[in-house]
């Protein structure tokens, strides 16, 4: 008999519910028994002891539903070792609650500072197992993470959209596409949407270099222009300060938490074209798991049974050339994976003249 608990952390995407069906599918399928303990809203239930018994029944149904039947939290990494207010130890919390499960192993279905916890309990002790979930594609040692490409859709479509009303009314449209430290979505999307400048968090550009590219576009006939600009992109003015620096500088300004607004107010007064911006925000995770997704999902919670039945533990899932394998937590946790100039990816968009680096 095998007790495995499952619980979701971090910020929503579309392919959780696949993974935990796959798992659940998979384990029932290839062990003798298995119980399954859904632990409720990420680390703040596991911190909290809030759990449930989770029969065959509760996987049923799920495989294209969004977001995460389990519900989520986000308990940053950072305060996972200081006691507050209510005087609670979370990582003692958290392993009595492991023990009171008595469970043999625990999915933890994540992004970055999801699997920093993740290591951090492993290295306690408990018998943990990662599954590397996020739309911002930026967990190290794994091509994909299971949510990217459905967000990637989702944040195409929009621009596909944005290109019919820019191009009509002959407007230069700044979208903001999800992605605080690493670009890949709004690199991808905006490669796939046909967008004319792209700014990721990695490179950080001046507001002329925009203005340059939108103007010479108009010189050459084209009326419209559409930016992508990453949610975490920054000025090079801005690329030495602290985060904590940063906002400040931005409130002085009322620059606004992003960049998007201030640079197309900026790009309409330094050019006098006509510029509006859009922000998708959480659209861009919400909605189903498109099909790649919801493959690659079970693939990985087939794996984790797999991973489970072996006692295969203190690892993540991850997708290499083409196979799905894992990886030592201990290897990639609190390692971001940003986009790089040499990745090919980048180099298609800088062959194009997309990008300001
Ligand atoms: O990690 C996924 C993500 O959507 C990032 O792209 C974005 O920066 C962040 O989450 C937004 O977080 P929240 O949903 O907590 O506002």
């Amino acid at each position: 008999m095998k007790r495995i608990g499952i619980l979701t952390s971090g910020g929503d995407c579309p392919g959780l519910n696949a993974v935990i069906r796959g798992v659940a599918k998979a384990s029932y399928e290839i062990m003798e028994e298995v119980e399954f303990v859904g632990v409720q809203d990420g680390y703040g239930g596991l911190i909290e002891g809030d759990f449930k018994e989770m029969k065959r029944s509760d996987f049923s149904g799920i495989l294209n539903l969004g977001g995460t039947i389990l519900g989520t939290s986000r308990r940053p990494f950072k305060m996972m070792q200081v006691v507050e207010d209510d005087n609670v130890d979370k990582v003692k919390a958290m392993i009595s609650n492991y023990e009171k499960m008595n469970l043999d192993c625990l999915l933890t279905l994540g992004g970055n500072g999801t699997h920093k916890t993740a290591n951090l309990l492993s290295q306690n002790g408990l018998n943990i197992i990662g599954l590397p979930k996020t739309i911002d594609n930026d967990i190290f040692g794994t091509d994909t993470t299971f949510g990217f490409h459905s967000a990637c859709e989702i944040a195409t479509d929009v621009i596909d959209k944005l290109h019919s009303t820019a191009a009509s009314h002959g407007r230069t449209i700044v979208v903001e596409i999800m992605g605080n430290k690493a670009g890949w979505l709004a690199l991808q999307s905006g490669i796939a949407g046909g967008a004319d400048v792209i700014l990721l968090p990695e490179f950080p550009f001046e507001i002329a270099e925009v203005c340059e590219k939108v103007e010479k576009r108009a010189q050459d006939g084209k009326k419209f222009s559409i930016v992508v600009v990453a949610e975490g992109a920054i000025l090079k003015e801005e690329a030495n300060m602290k985060k904590k620096a940063r906002i400040k500088a931005r409130e002085e300004k009322s620059m606004g938490t992003t960049i998007t607004n201030y640079l197309a107010s900026e790009v309409q007064k330094r050019t006098g074209l006509e510029v509006r911006t859009c922000v998708p925000g959480h659209i861009q995770r919400g909605g189903n798991p498109n099909s790649y997704d919801r493959l690659l999902s079970t693939k990985f919670g087939v794996h984790a049974a797999r991973l489970i039945k072996k006692e295969c533990f203190g690892v993540t899932v991850a997708y290499k050339n083409g196979k799905v394998t894992e990886n030592r937590l201990e290897d990639i946790a609190g390692i971001p994976k940003l986009v790089t100039k040499d990745h090919d990816i980048c180099q298609v968009a800088t062959t194009l003249g997309l990008l300001t680096v």
